[in-house]
């Protein structure tokens, strides 16, 4: 069914297609249809961050900005929903078009620039929703803001989403923010992990209630600088390590229409990178947990990521190619390979 859709859907202009893709979807969550469209919810819970997802199969950040579209996303069988990127204030993203299919390729392209409605919008969305699942809500800064002044977005964020999510990351790897990747190095990195870290704690001991707190990093880093993010990671107490976000390489695709778009590129062309990224970390860091994304189209490709290092795993580019029940395609291989490991 999702073949006939995506015909459909791919001779739109690819944002366009999402939108429509998305409405569509909240119908079919209207209507009852969603755990069925997800190829069958799966029980495979599992403990980590001291959170218990009931499969380790998630949906990555960005696809639901604004968590407008929890009830279906979690209806659909994900075992946790990542929402945001989310800034203080409501920002448009960069101009149309931003967002680019590489078929061949099984790839996109995307410069969207955090586009969301703000932090304020996505907090009333998340209340207002009927999903009783894990959430993730992924926090980053406003374009307008300096990255000198970063800690102040992220810390505002922070503190507005502490409440409601059940983990928060920290997303330091956006290509579309000139400047936001430089926070993955060096001293910016320790003295924002050491803010983000206190001001995680002091809420946890204001709330009784510890939200865990997780990092998001780029692909394009070489061992060493891996070995130094694992380390301010380790010294900061992050709680998780999500690998990875889209990628600036365009060697994979050079020649396919729309590959020489500005932005970062995501899908297959992503998957060995990102797996070289969590065996690297794995390395550094035995006990933490690692969310590994990148490139996941097939419950095979799940299993890769595992085998590299990933305790769970999360989709985006791979939903938009292969649907909905790509879902429990990964969640039921994961169970059959790893259940209780
Ligand atoms: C259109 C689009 C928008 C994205 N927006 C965000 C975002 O706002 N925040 C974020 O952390 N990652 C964002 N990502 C990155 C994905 O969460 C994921 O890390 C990346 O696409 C690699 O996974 P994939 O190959 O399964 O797509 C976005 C990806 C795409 C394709």
């Amino acid at each position: 069914m999702y073949s006939l859709a995506r015909s459909l859907l791919f001779r739109l202009d690819a944002e366009t297609a999402h939108g429509v893709a998305l409405k569509g979807l909240d119908l079919a969550g209207r209507l009852g249809l969603a755990e069925q469209l997800g190829g069958g919810r799966v029980e495979d819970p599992v403990e980590l961050m001291g959170l218990r997802f009931p499969n380790r199969v998630g949906l990555a950040a960005g696809l639901d900005k604004n968590a407008d579209h929890l009830d279906v996303l979690g209806a659909l069988g994900f075992g946790f929903v990542e929402v945001g990127t989310v800034t203080p204030r409501p920002q448009d993203g960069n101009p149309r078009p931003r967002l680019f299919r590489l078929p061949e390729a099984g790839a996109l392209i995307n410069r969207m620039g955090f586009n969301n409605a703000g932090v304020d919008h996505l907090i009333a969305r998340v209340r207002a929703s009927r999903y009783d699942g894990v959430i993730g809500i992924n926090i980053g800064k406003n374009l307008a803001t300096p990255v000198e002044r970063a800690v102040d977005d992220y810390l505002t964020c922070l503190r507005k989403v502490h409440d409601l999510a059940h983990y928060i990351t920290v997303n330091l790897s956006s290509p579309n923010t000139p400047g936001l990747r430089n926070l993955q190095f060096g001293e910016h990195l320790d003295g924002l992990l050491g803010a983000l870290r206190g001001e995680g704690n002091r809420l946890d001991r204001q709330t009784g209630r510890r939200v865990p707190l997780a990092v998001k990093i780029a692909p394009d880093m070489s061992a060493e600088e891996v070995g130094l993010v694992a380390r301010a990671l380790e010294a900061n107490a992050i709680d998780a390590v999500i690998a990875t976000n889209t990628t600036v390489a365009r060697e994979a695709v050079a020649g396919l229409s729309h590959a020489d778009e500005q932005g970062g590129l995501s899908g297959r062309p992503v998957f060995e990178p990102s797996n070289t990224i969590i065996l690297e970390l794995r390395r550094w860091l035995p006990g933490m947990p690692i969310i590994g994304v990148g490139g996941i189209d097939s419950g095979e490709a799940a299993l890769a990521k595992r085998a590299a290092g990933a305790d769970l795993v999360q989709l985006y580019s791979g939903f938009i190619y292969r649907g909905p029940k790509l879902v429990g395609e990964c969640a039921r291989a994961l169970k059959a390979r790893f259940a209780g490991q």
